[in-house]
């Protein structure tokens, strides 16, 4: 079973409360929230006040990118607002493992995120701690990017590491995902789903997450 997270950088910012009312009443898993700090990342999203006004919105589980340098700054300020899986960047933490550790410790999920052209190398000696690998299949920063295909290659590479030494942790892909090819995607091994434009740019939200599960299949 696949879980849909779709990505509200993609929402009306102007009704937030409502549109996230809508994703979790259409069915979705997580809700995926984008933090972008206009350093690590070329643009600026939302950041701790905004998630803990929309939590009151939600009981779904809040999934939170944080594409910020030196996020270790602000995982507690995170954890406070709601979050309840943290993903930081591998290029964003000069001490991931503590970075990891951190998180873990306030009792929430971990997720480490590879931007397109970094290896799985990097995360070789913490992958047994963590709860989640995020695969950027687009550059972060930007929704309605176009999905990079050799982030198929990666995901299955991803699966056979984590297979291969008894893992469970969760393989989330983010960035340019479609009706189109999720299915490929899942088949690679992935099994979170985040979809921004796919979700939002639509007219039945409910029927477009049906949908995506259809496709995933
Ligand atoms: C990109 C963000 C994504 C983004 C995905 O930097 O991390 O979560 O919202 O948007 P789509 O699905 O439109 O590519
Ligand atoms: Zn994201």
């Amino acid at each position: 079973m696949i879980k849909l997270a779709p990505s509200i950088l993609s929402a009306d910012f102007a009704n937030l409360g409502q549109d996230i009312q809508m994703i979790d009443q259409a069915g979705c898993d997580y809700i995926h929230i984008d933090v972008m700090d206009g350093m690590f990342v070329p643009n600026i999203s939302l950041g701790v006040p905004v998630i803990k006004r929309v939590r009151e919105y939600t009981d779904k589980v809040f999934d939170v990118h944080l594409m910020i340098e030196e996020p270790s700054r602000y995982i507690e300020a995170f954890k406070n607002a709601g979050a309840d899986i943290i993903t930081v960047h591998a290029e964003a933490c000069k001490h991931l493992h503590r970075v990891v550790s951190l998180i873990k410790s306030y009792g929430i999920k971990a997720g480490v995120s590879l931007n397109p052209a970094t290896p799985i190398s990097v995360i070789e000696y913490v992958i047994d701690q963590l709860d989640m690998v995020l695969v950027m299949s687009v550059n972060p920063g930007f929704g309605g990017q176009a999905f990079i295909p050799s982030a198929l290659h990666k995901i299955n590479a991803l699966r056979d590491v984590i297979c291969g030494r008894g893992l469970t942790c969760d393989i989330e892909v983010d960035g340019g995902v479609t009706l189109d090819n999720v299915k490929s995607i899942v088949d690679a091994g992935a099994n979170v789903i985040v979809a921004g434009s796919a979700i939002f740019n639509c007219d039945d939200v409910e029927k477009r997450i049906k949908a995506f599960r259809d496709a995933a299949e």
